[in-house]
Order: structure tokens, then sequence, then C-alpha cells
């Protein structure tokens, strides 16, 4: 590791011409946070990348740092203050397509009222940086990171509506997708041109020969339309790593410059006022022979040197992990063991959200139950996002023991899920679709907005009042255990109207194959303008989600980090974890026992210091 003081050395030459109060500001938090950044990049980079991209590190930190404007540098210090805003009851969240929104930058900016309306204080707007051209998976296929799309506007437009919501209370979400560009960026682009440098920034294979043994261990992302995770490139004469469509390309995070170039992007958009940051994709970080090149450590390590980085340059700002992953995977991203208050901030609970619909689908609430109470719960200092949907399709991850422990067959149930919500089951008025079949797993997952799942179309179209009735129900039900959960909860545009599935998705170039946009409708500002309509069904839902969120804002029980319940924590982990055999609460002085269910219940507001019994 570089001499620290080499390192403050060289960054009070960096910083000379600032004020003392910043530079000083700087100082302090290097100091803490370096050895994050430092420990994170070693556990990755051979030791000796390690210290010249440590100095290419400071040298970013602090040319970012002093271009960060002062609003910005203020509202630093206001979250330094207050590291639990993300967890506050007073937020929620409303994610959409900016141009399906507000059609440009400036246009979300002139909805702000509609949102407030809902009590909304986090904007997540999806791809905001210049795709290639034609299909670009809803703009996931980056083809140059430094340009706002130009349908919507510019960098500085962008800059000016990430000020303008500030200002009115609400902090943008904007995604960085990590894990791969369009093969229209430069960097593919001079990679397929021979340029070893930027060759050396992607997966190639001359042959078949590392790509099938990879394949052997691969899940399929899209096996419909993007079936196996290489393709071949006429031009690049490889085959390219491409976990998801042909034309996003993996990039390769076993190299440095790779990091140093995600290092930079997120410094610029923490610059321009972005909040929020979204790392789409970000289990696919890091691939290892032999597994399902998801979910490992080097992508929780790398996580960790990029938030110390952030937060000595923009502590502002937090980190969003979009990994839709089984439950055990899942709080990694949220910073387990050495990770704890290391990685990222928010993570999607798709457990929650899967769960939600399984519940209403089957009537029962064992299967929930049993699922949702034995995940651990999140570091104190994160929060989930809590949703009934989102822009992408439902996956049933359902884990087939917790299926077992209520005397399911999760495959079965997984079955019934898919059936339900297409409409294939008596009963049904689910009209969702069937997104991404493979046959070789059985596995259907869904495309649907919450009202389309819920059966509103089905009972409208029947005239069918009482039915309808009854779909308006399962939305708010859906909607108050997504805000009442412990979390930030997020709204996906168009659920608020209770909007159905669009039908004339395919129509538009590049979706025909996805129908993933049958759930991503432009929002109806028509339907819009009749939100307060009461005996509606867009008024009835739009109340009652304003509702939830006037409710929420008052009750501190909802503090995604605090609660007045019982916490219940499994106790083999004191054995597996920190080689404790007996409880021992030094405290109250007494050994604390576990239930019949294995589990230690905590009182509310309680608090044990757990040895081994002396
Ligand atoms: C994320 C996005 C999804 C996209 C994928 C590839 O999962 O949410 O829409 O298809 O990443 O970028």
């Amino acid at each position: 590791m570089p001499a620290a003081d080499h390192l403050a050395d060289h960054a009070a030459e960096l910083l000379r011409d600032l004020p003392g109060h910043r530079r000083e500001m700087f100082e302090l938090r290097r100091e803490r946070w370096w050895p994050d950044l430092s420990n994170g990049l070693r556990a990755v980079y051979p030791a000796e990348h390690a210290e010249a991209l440590e100095l290419r590190l400071l040298e970013l930190a602090c040319t970012a740092y002093r271009e960060r404007d002062l609003e910005l540098a203020r509202l630093d210090l206001a979250r330094m203050m207050r590291p639990d805003w993300l967890q506050h009851p007073a937020m929620v969240g409303y994610a959409a397509y900016a141009e399906r929104f507000g059609g440009t930058l400036k246009g979300v900016g002139e909805h702000v009222g509609y949102l407030r309306e809902l009590g909304v204080t986090y904007l997540h707007l999806l791809p905001l940086l210049e795709p290639r051209a034609g299909d670009s998976d809803g703009g996931y296929a980056v083809a140059d990171y430094r340009r706002v799309r130009s349908d919507l506007g510019s960098v500085e437009d962008l800059r000016g509506l990430a000020t303008l919501l500030r200002r009115q209370g609400i902090s943008l979400v904007a995604d960085l997708v990590l894990n791969h560009v369009a093969r229209e960026h430069e960097w593919a682009a001079k990679a397929r041109a021979g340029d070893p440098t930027y060759r050396g920034y992607f997966y190639l294979f001359e042959d078949r020969g590392l790509p099938d043994a990879f394949e052997r261990t691969l899940p399929e992302v899209f096996p419909d339309f993007a079936p196996g995770s290489f393709s071949w490139d006429d031009e690049a004469q490889a085959w390219v790593w491409t976990t998801f469509n042909v034309f996003q390309w993996d990039v390769n995070w076993t190299n440095p410059d790779v990091f140093v170039e995600y290092a930079e992007l997120i410094l610029w958009l923490a610059n321009l006022g972005v909040e929020v940051i979204r790392f789409d994709a970000i289990a696919f970080l890091w691939k290892r022979m032999g597994t399902s090149c998801q979910n490992q450590p080097e992508v929780h390590a790398l996580t960790q040197a990029l938030r110390a980085l952030a937060r000595i340059v923009c502590p502002a700002v937090a980190f969003k992990a979009e990994a839709i992953v089984g439950p055990a995977d899942l709080l990694h991203y949220l910073g387990k063991g050495v990770y704890h208050g290391k990685v990222s901030d928010l993570a999607y609970h798709n457990s929650l959200m899967v769960q939600i619909w399984s519940m209403l689908a089957a009537g029962d609430v064992r299967l929930a139950a049993h699922a949702l109470g034995s995940l651990l719960p999140a570091p104190s200092t994160t929060s989930w996002i809590t949703y009934v949907r989102c822009h992408d399709d439902i996956g049933w991850a359902i884990d087939p023991a917790d299926a077992a422990h209520v005397g399911l067959d999760g495959y079965a149930h997984q079955r019934f899920l898919s059936d339900y919500y297409v409409g294939a089951v008596a009963g049904s008025d689910g009209r969702g679709l069937v997104f991404q079949a493979n046959p070789a797993t059985g596995d259907r997952r869904i495309s649907g907005t919450a009202a389309t799942l819920a059966g509103v179309d089905a009972a409208t179209t029947r005239g069918d009042d009482a039915a309808t009735n009854r779909a308006t129900a399962r939305i708010l039900l859906a909607y108050a255990i997504a805000y009442g959960w412990g979390g930030l909860p997020v709204i996906w545009s168009g659920d608020e109207l209770a909007m159905t599935d669009d039908p004339h998705w395919a129509r538009e170039q590049g979706h025909d194959k996805d129908n993933r946009w049958a759930h991503r409708p432009r929002l109806d500002w028509d339907l819009a303008e009749r939100r307060h309509q009461p005996w509606t069904v867009t008024g009835e839902v739009f109340e009652g989600l304003a509702h939830l969120a006037r409710t929420r804002a008052g009750l501190r029980h909802l503090h995604s980090s605090v609660t007045s319940d019982w916490r219940s924590w499994p106790a083999r982990r004191l054995p597996e974890e920190h080689g404790i055999t007996s409880a021992y609460d030094a405290l109250g002085g007494v050994v604390v026992l576990p239930g019949d269910d294995g589990s230690l219940w905590l009182p509310p507001y309680a608090a044990w210091w757990l040895i081994e019994a002396p």
C-alpha cells in the first residue's frame, strides 16, 4: 500500500488551491475510507497493480472533489449527519422510463407536482445514457456513457433535472450498466479493430474451448431470444462473452483499467447531481469457471472499493444493487460479515415481490410467512427496495426447501403461478404474458402490470363490478405490503393509475420479441387527469397509494432500521459465525435461550451483548 502520508501529501498538492476547510474535509474522509478502498482493490487485483491503481484513483478523487459544486458539497455534509436518509418512513420511490413518463428530461421536470401527490421522494429514471440504435434492451446496451439519450435532452438537462428535483425533495436515481456495453460502444469498436488495450476490456476467445467449459455451469438469462452466453463476432474474430443479448458485450473486470473507467463514471454521475446509482446486473461482474458466474465474492470487494471512493468524494450518493438472485445470495449485496456497511445501501427485495403474487394467487400465506420469516434481516444501515413489480418480468424465485416445509412441491407451485397469472387456472383473472419459456427447465417467467396481473382487464372486459372491486383491492393489498414491510417502497409507473398492459407493445421497433414492453406503458396523462374521481379503479388506486405514503411518513415504526417488534435471529449462527456455543448476554448477565424455532427472540428495542458464558 502506498504510504498513507505519501497519499496525503499528493492529495494536498492536487487540492492546494481549495480553501483550507475543503482540503481538510477531503483528508478526513480519505483517512476514514481509504483502507476500505485499498483492501477492496487488493482482494481482487495483484499487489503490483494495486499500488498504481490507488494513485490513479486518488487523482480521480481529487479532480472530482474539486469539481463538485457547492450545493452538492453541502448535501454531502447533510447526508453525513443523516446517514439513515434512505430508511426514513417518508421515503417513497417511483420508477419510470423518462420518455414514457415525461417525454424528455425537461418534460419529467414538469410532473413533479404529480409525483409529490404520491409522496414521492426518490425518482428512478431508467437508462438515460446514449444506447445503441435499434434494439437496446430498453437502454441497457449503452453506446456512450458520456452522452444523454439525444431524444431526452443533454447532459446539462440532466444536471438541471437533478437540481430541480433535489430542490423539491426528490432524489434522482440513475442506472449505471456495469456488466456490459453495447457492441457499438467505442471500447468494443476499438477491440474489434484489433487494439490490444481495448481487447483487454472484454472476454474474447478464439475458439469454443473456454466458452464451452464455462457454459457447462452457466444458467440461461434470455433462453428464448438470446440463448447461450457467448456470441461469435466476425469482425472481432472471436467468441465474445455476451451474458444478455448478442449486442451486449460483457466487460472484463479483472482488468484494472475497467475499474478506473467505471470509477470515473460514478463520480461523473454523482457530480451531475445523481443521488442514487443503480448498478445494473451487478451479480454478473465476476466470472469463475465451474460456477454460475454470479454472486462471486470479488463482486463485493469491487463494490467496497467503489463505495469507499464515493464516500470520499460524494458521500451524499448511495448505491443500489440490482441483484435479482436467490435469498441466500441476496443479503451479501447489502453487506454481510466483513462487508457490513461497506457495499450497497439498497437492494431489491425480489423474494417479497414473488411472495406477494404467490399469496394472492394461492390465497394462502403459509409459504410467504415461512420463506420471508426465515430470511435474515437486512443489515441495519441498509434498506430493501420493496416493490410489487418492476420493468422486468417476474421469475418465480421460490426455494424448493421453503415450499417443501409447508407441504408444497416448489416446481408445481411455480407452474401454478405461471398458469394463474396468464389466466389458465379456473377462476383466475390474471392476464399476464409468458416471458422466456425455457423448455429445458420448464421455467416460465411472467410479464404484466400490477393491474393486469391483479385482474383489472379481465374483470372490466366482462363488466363484472364485483371482480373489478376485488382486483382493485388486490392491487392495494399488494402495495400495502410493500409500503409496510420495512424498506423503501417503489411504485412502478402506471401502477398508481391501475394502468393495464399495453396491447400494442410489439409494434415498436426492436420490441416485438420482448413482451416486458407490455408492462412498460407510456403514462396515460388523460387517465391521470381522472385520478381524483372516486369510485373508479384509477381513483381508488391513486388515492390508496397516496394515503399509504401519507400514513407511512408519520410512522417511525416503519423506519427500515428500527422496529418496535420482536426480531428473530437464528441461534445456529453463533457457533457457525462467531464460535460461541452458549449465548450469554453480558449486559443482562443471563444466558438467553432459543425458542422452539431455533431463533433467539430479541424484545422490542432490547440490546444484548452476546459472549461465551463465563
Ligand atoms: C437488468 C435490467 C434488465 C436488463 C438487464 C441487462 O436486469 O433490469 O432490464 O435486461 O439488466 O442489462
